[in-house]
Formats: C-alpha cells, sequence, structure tokens
C-alpha cells in the first residue's frame, strides 16, 4: 500500500497543464497577425486531450504554447505548476528533458544521425541509463527495429513520423504533446501507433495532447477541444 493518491482522496486531480489568457500574435510585413486569442485551459494530469480543427486553426501554433518552444504574446502558460514565462532557452531545454516529449508535424530529426541515435540522445541528455538498448526497444514497437542505423533521409514519411514518436516516448514523459502523429501512416500503422500512444498515456499515466484530423482517433481521448480561427471553440474545460 502506497500513499493514497490524490483523486482517491476526494481531491480533484493535479493539473499537468494551465493557458492563461494566452495570445500569440506574430509579425507580418502586413503588421500583427493574431494566430491564438484569450486562450483559457485547463488539462488535468493524466487526462487525454484531443484538439481538432481546420487546417491553420492554430493547433500546431498551441502546441509549441504549451512546450515552451514558443512564448505567448500575453497570458501565462503553466506546466506542472512551473510557469514557463520568463524562463530562457537553456532553462526550458532542462525542464522540458524527460518530462515533455513532442511529436513534431514535421517530425524535426537530426539529418546526420541515424535513427538509433535521434532516439537515443534525448535519452542520453536525460541521463538515462543504457539508451542505446532502450532506444532500440522502443524503435521496434513502433516496427522499425529493422530500421535502426538509417538516416532520416533514407527513411519514408512515416517511418521518419514513428522514430519522432519512438523519440518522444522513449523517456517515459508525463506529458506527451503529439502534432497528428498517425497523419502520414496507413490504417494499420495508425491503428497501431494510436494504441503505442494510449498504452503510455492510459495506463503508463502520461498526459496527452493528441493534434489529429481524425475524429476516429480523437473519439479514444477523454475530452475533445474544437480550434477555429486561433480560438477554442469547444471543450476547455
Ligand atoms: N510565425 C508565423 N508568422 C506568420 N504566420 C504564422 C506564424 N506561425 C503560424 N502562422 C499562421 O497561423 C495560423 C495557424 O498556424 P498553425 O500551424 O498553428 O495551424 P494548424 O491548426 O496547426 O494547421 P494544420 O492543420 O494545417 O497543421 C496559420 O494561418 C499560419 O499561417
Ligand atoms: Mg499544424
Amino acid at each position: 500500500m502506497g500513499t493514497p493518491r490524490i483523486q482517491e482522496i476526494g481531491q480533484p486531480a493535479a493539473e499537468a497543464l494551465r493557458l492563461d489568457g494566452v495570445g500569440f500574435e506574430a509579425a507580418t510585413d502586413a503588421g500583427p497577425l493574431i494566430i491564438l486569442d484569450d486562450i483559457d485551459l485547463v488539462i488535468r494530469s493524466g487526462e487525454s486531450v484531443a484538439v481538432l480543427g481546420p487546417s491553420g486553426s492554430g493547433k500546431s501554433t498551441l502546441m509549441m504554447l504549451m512546450g515552451g518552444l514558443e512564448q505567448p504574446s500575453r497570458g501565462e502558460v503553466i506546466v506542472d505548476g512551473q510557469s514557463l514565462g520568463g524562463m530562457g532557452e537553456d532553462d526550458l531545454a532542462v525542464f522540458r528533458r524527460g518530462r515533455v516529449g513532442i511529436v513534431f508535424q514535421a517530425f524535426h530529426l537530426i539529418p546526420t544521425l541515424s535513427a538509433l541515435d535521434n532516439v537515443a540522445v534525448p535519452l542520453d541528455l536525460a541521463g538515462i541509463p543504457d539508451s542505446r538498448t532502450r532506444a532500440a526497444e522502443v524503435l521496434k514497437s513502433v516496427g522499425l527495429g529493422h530500421r535502426l542505423t538509417h538516416l532520416p533521409s533514407k527513411l519514408s514519411g512515416g517511418e521518419q513520423q514513428r522514430v519522432a514518436l519512438a523519440r518522444a516516448l522513449a523517456p517515459r514523459p508525463g506529458l506527451l504533446l503529439a502534432d497528428e502523429p498517425t497523419g502520414n501512416l496507413d490504417s494499420d500503422s495508425g491503428r497501431a501507433v494510436a494504441d503505442l500512444i494510449f498504452a503510455a498515456t492510459g495506463t503508463g499515466g502520461a498526459t496527452l495532447i493528441l493534434i489529429t484530423h481524425d475524429e476516429a482517433l480523437a473519439a479514444r481521448c477523454d475530452r475533445i477541444i474544437r480550434m477555429q480561427d486561433g480560438h477554442i471553440v469547444s471543450g476547455a474545460h
């Protein structure tokens, strides 16, 4: 018997993520462009949340703010109770390490490293032992045991996407931010990858933000957030 979990003694679950009054503007030749406007959002620890919305509605930008990869123009982003505002890039990188896993829409694999090393390097940085063994295991779990030594340029789009997912999952982060992680996969591979994501976040206990255009995949999450024109139109609470 361990210490009772907070939920079991009748308190609400801890917050994994909170956005308070968040806005994001980009400078363009035509002047400032509002990309996200007045976003209030709370995600509880262990929740799985799908983010749906038309192309250009701001989903990827929202994810970049959640991961501290972009700073909001206004408002506050709080991860694990810690406000990201005012943290420098180095502090943010250390804060994310092993805690936040990110699958980018455009993968962002390191082109000069093999699939295995792309997954192993973040494990090394997080001080996780036996990084190459663990990296190989996770790559096998996404069906890439036969592609460990390939450079990203020698992998198909769907294979690169699975390396990106393996890289994000391998450190067993408490928060997984995944931007259309099945967007390049056939239906069988997509389902297998989704099963892995939900295994990490369901019984694995991690919190999941899953950006997708796939309503069936979204329906597997605890909650669906819908975005339009830089606003959350439903599911914020
Ligand atoms: N740095 C920037 N400068 C100018 N415009 C930007 C910038 N970043 C994003 N945008 C614009 O903001 C809008 C939202 O972009 P975002 O990538 O968040 O959309 P999305 O919902 O992820 O779309 P998709 O489903 O196509 O991936 C788009 O119209 C995009 O062109
Ligand atoms: Mg996007």
